[in-house]
């Protein structure tokens, strides 16, 4: 099965840049999501990858073959990509039997005896547990095994790579789960290549080998799933994955001579962050610089060439949100050096019985498995989840701690993951 490699691949309308100098490899039998909110571009790069969209510019190749390079002038159509496609609508031929659903693109090829066509037909049905129901009428299947024919046809021709764009949102919630489930295992026992796209940041994480998060047609962060949980590039990211969200509280302060961060959290609680893994921040800093000034000489070199476009739709500082329970006017003080934002995952919010801060419940949601509550502290909110069948009252008092070594810092002004670590309230 082949790889394969995105270089600097852009795709624009006008002024508006659907995707934008992508950099990507998908390595040899993974499964990648392509994850982002809606219009972000994940549906334009699939359909770049299997040729039913001409890039703008960039390289595409598949295996050790190119199959799109504008400066050469190749572009492979997509029937010769060998990729197969399962859409977001996939109508199965509502007068076909599901033989003959499955079998139809076989037929096409015109490479195979009637007998090799039954045998396929019978080996992709097996594979997705449709065998029993090989004469009947789309509309006498139910919403899953329809799925799971659209899935045995899209697999039947043997495509080296596979292309989902978000294949279950028709499905209600617990088929989707359940199909979920399927997809793994198919990945596995077909050793094919996967590309999936989806806007669901639940089904990102549980399906992929590695999720390549995208935002306004840029990438934000291409790692495995609990990497990009557990260390997200930027505030954007943080907010995308992890169900419920993540909390974020405005920090402000500096390091110590330890290495510890000293920072004035939810009004005025004084909080120690200590890093996991040892970091100066000047030099944190100076990297930063760096990184912004290397940005800005790639954008001036684009800018120098003949057919460039500026780009429209703006790339802007993620605007985090803040749970407070009365509004509070904009905060326009400039950003500084010191203004940072703690990242604090639901998980992490702890109720102890002594220290930490003092808070109040807010709201509290059982569902037997877990109990997902909102802490009041002064105007702010904090979300948290509680493991087992536990129950609280609103207006409740308790005393809250952060937990773990997964707390993360952000810088405010840029966005970007500083460091993760351990917060304790002082
Ligand atoms: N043919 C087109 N002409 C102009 N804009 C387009 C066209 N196709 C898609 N777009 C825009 O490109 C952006 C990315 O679209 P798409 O890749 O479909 O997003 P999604 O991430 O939801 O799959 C969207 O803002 C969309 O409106
Ligand atoms: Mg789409």
């Amino acid at each position: 099965m082949p790889k394969i490699v995105l270089t600097d691949v852009t795709k624009r309308w006008d002024s508006f840049y659907a995707v934008d100098h992508l950099d990507l490899t998908i390595e040899d039998c993974s499964f990648v999501t392509l994850l982002g909110p809606s219009g972000c571009g994940k549906t334009t790069t699939l359909r770049m990858i299997a040729g039913l969209e001409t890039p703008t510019s960039g390289c595409i190749e598949i295996g050790d073959r190119v199959v799109f390079d504008s400066e050469k002038g190749i572009n492979v159509p997509a029937n010769k990509r060998k990729i197969g496609f399962l859409f977001q609508n996939y109508a199965l031929w509502p007068n076909m039997t599901v033989y003959q659903n499955i079998a139809f693109g076989l037929k096409n090829l015109k490479t195979m005896t009637k007998a090799q066509i039954d045998a396929r037909v019978a080996e992709v049905s097996k594979l997705v547990k449709i065998e029993p129901f090989m004469n009947r009428y789309p509309a006498e299947l139910s919403g899953g095994q329809q799925q799971r024919v659209a899935i045995a046809r899209t697999l039947a021709p043997e495509p080296q790579v596979i292309f989902m764009d978000e294949p279950l949102s028709n499905l209600d919630a617990k088929l989707r789960l359940e199909m979920r489930s399927e997809l793994q295992r198919l990945h596995l026992t077909t050793g094919r290549t996967f590309v999936y796209v989806t806007h669901d940041q639940m089904e990102a994480m549980t399906l992929a080998s590695k999720i390549c998060l995208i935002e306004n047609g840029l990438l934000q962060q291409y790692d495995a799933p609990l990497t990009v949980y557990n260390y997200p590039n930027n505030l954007f990211v943080a907010d995308f994955v992890g169900n419920p969200s993540i909390n974020f509280v405005d920090a402000e302060g500096e390091q110590a001579a330890d290495g510890a961060m000293n920072l004035r959290i939810l009004g005025d609680h004084e909080a120690t962050l200590s890093f996991k893994e040892p970091l100066k921040i000047e030099d944190w800093r100076e990297a930063l610089k760096k990184k912004h000034e290397d940005r800005e000489a790639v954008l001036a070199e684009r800018r120098k060439q003949k057919k460039h476009v500026e780009k429209g739709n703006k790339d802007t500082v993620f605007k985090y949100p803040v749970a407070y329970v009365d509004d509070v006017p904009a905060d326009d003080r400039p950003v500084t050096d010191r203004d940072y934002v703690l990242g604090i995952r639901p998980e992490f919010v702890k109720i102890v019985e002594e220290g930490g801060i003092e808070g109040e419940i807010y709201g509290a949601m059982p569902t037997g498995m877990e109990t997902t509550i909102r802490v009041r502290i002064g105007n702010f909110l904090l979300t948290g989840v509680v493991f087992g069948g536990v129950t609280y009252a609103i207006g409740e008092k308790i005393r809250l701690a952060f937990e773990g070594t997964n707390i993360m810092l952000f810088d405010k002004a840029s966005g970007d993951l500083v460091g993760v670590g351990s917060a304790e309230i002082r």
